[in-house]
């Protein structure tokens, strides 16, 4: 029975641990000696050992990312924090981001030495203006008591931040359009490469970095990295923030040694499912995974066992969905969203994610054709491994891996036009008018 950590989340109960006083206090900033004392490369070589894989979804390790930063070219290097935490069910980042804003900031002033890089910018998603406010307040008392600026306590390391508000677009999350939106520009993926490492922001080694996989790494250094690997599985160490919502007794962000199962988290940490209600579905890292069913319940959520299960961890959002809700609506909820958040930029997601979000309305308006679902199959497939960026990819997740699992929902639907008995309709939550503004005529053609 694996139990609950508090490492990144060991300061949430403390009432001022967003103060300075109250991060001080609780033992904050003191990783940033030992970090000093090391060469930069040093401290990459530990947080690879660590075995530290990147919490913003993609899982790679981030010790290996960090060694890709060029040294000695003559150019300034930057660190972005992505902290645009737009992936749907995420929400892990945004109270990290509210409660410790210190321990993000320790994170960025060792990451910063271990890059030699002297500036910092964190692309906060526009919508997190409390997180925002707290961030502010951090970093103006950190420059204050000489923990950001130059000569940092006296180190000879000099390491600025600053925070950039973005204005809330999904695909900004993706690094490289963050990069174009930071840099003034409109959000769209860049061609890759070359990779931000080599050429990020204003053409510079960057290394982006997610919020999360930031805040553990002061931990690391502090504790090392035998501790650090007491904790996870072998291929995915560490401690991880899950994200759960749904039909969970008790929603909220829940700290795990990575290989936790969903159901020790759910069970544990959520108080069970509303209503002993059963698992039927459920994402494991937000809503660009694919699907799992409650038969999953009992696989560690790590890196590696989750995608040997067919889906991936991602942001570690674990949306919970029982027996009474409809896998089909849910999948028409997620891919109106995808549709809305395409950036336009290729054809297969601009054009694709409209067309699948038609064929969802005509299949739970009780307009389905049977040639429906082998239509839903073809378009996700033109657009999946066919996309300029990952979004399109993500966008097809719950739709293949619900008519993978759950085909026999939508035949209902087909043959009856309307949900199977037992299964509730919630229709009126979905917003119908998130196209792009094209004529209503075309539903259905
Ligand atoms: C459409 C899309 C949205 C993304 N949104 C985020 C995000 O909000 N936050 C984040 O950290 N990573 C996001 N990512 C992943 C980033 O591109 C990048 O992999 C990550 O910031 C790297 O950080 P890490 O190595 O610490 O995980 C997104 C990727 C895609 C394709
Ligand atoms: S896959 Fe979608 S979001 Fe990504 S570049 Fe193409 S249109 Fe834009």
């Amino acid at each position: 029975m694996t139990e609950p950590v508090s490492v990144l989340t060991q300061r949430y109960d403390v009432p001022d641990a967003h103060t300075l006083a109250g991060y001080e206090r609780t033992g904050g900033y003191q990783s940033l000696a030992l970090a000093f004392d090391q060469a930069p490369t040093d401290l990459v070589q530990q947080v690879k050992d660590a075995g530290l894989r990147g919490r913003g979804g993609a899982g790679f390790p981030t010790g290996v990312k960090w060694g890709f930063t060029p040294r000695g070219a003559g150019k300034p290097t930057y660190l972005v924090v992505n902290a645009d935490e737009g992936e749907p069910g995420t929400f892990k980042d945004r109270e990290l981001m509210e409660r410790d804003p210190h321990q993000l900031l320790e994170g960025i002033v060792v990451a910063c030495h271990a890059l030699e890089s002297e500036r910092a910018f964190i692309y906060l998603r526009g919508e997190y203006l409390w997180p925002g406010i707290r961030l502010e307040h951090a970093i103006a008392e950190a420059y204050e008591a000489g923990y950001l600026g130059k000569d940092i306590k006296g180190s000879g390391i000099n390491v600025d931040v600053t925070l950039h508000y973005a204005a809330g677009a999904y695909i900004c999350g993706e690094e490289t359009a963050l990069l174009d939106s930071l840099e003034g520009r409109r959000g769209q993926p860049r061609l890759r490469p070359p990779f931000p490492a080599q050429a990020g922001v204003y053409g510079m080694p960057t290394q982006v970095n997610n919020v999360e996989t930031i805040a553990n790494v002061p931990h690391i250094v502090q504790h090392g990295v035998e501790w650090y690997r007491t904790m996870g599985t072998e291929k995915s160490p560490g401690p991880k923030l899950f994200c759960v919502s749904g039909e969970v007794n008790r929603p909220g962000n829940y700290e795990w040694p990575l290989g936790a199962t969903a159901r020790e988290i759910v069970e544990v940490s959520c108080q069970g499912m509303l209503d002993g209600r059963t698992l039927r579905f459920w994402t494991p890292g937000g809503s660009s995974t694919p699907l799992l069913t409650g038969d999953h319940a009992d696989t560690p959520m790590d890196f590696d066992a989750i995608a040997e299960a067919g889906s991936l961890l991602g942001t570690a959002a674990m949306q919970m969905f029982s027996d009474r809700t409809s896998v089909v609506e849910a999948a028409r909820n997620w891919t109106k969203f995808y549709e809305h958040e395409s950036c336009g930029k290729c054809t297969p997601c601009r054009e694709g994610t409209f067309w699948l979000s038609q064929i969802y309305d005509r299949l739970l308006e009780g307009r389905g054709r049977r040639e429906d679902l082998d239509l839903l199959d073809e378009i996700c497939d033109n657009i999946f491994g066919r996309s300029f960026c990952a979004l399109g990819d993500g966008a097809v997740s719950p739709i293949k891996s619900s008519l993978a699992h759950f085909r026999e929902e939508y035949e209902h639907l087909v043959e009856h036009g309307r949900l199977p008995e037992g299964i509730e309709s919630h229709t009126d939550a979905v917003d119908h008018n998130s196209g792009h503004g094209r004529p209503e005529q075309l539903v259905g053609t």
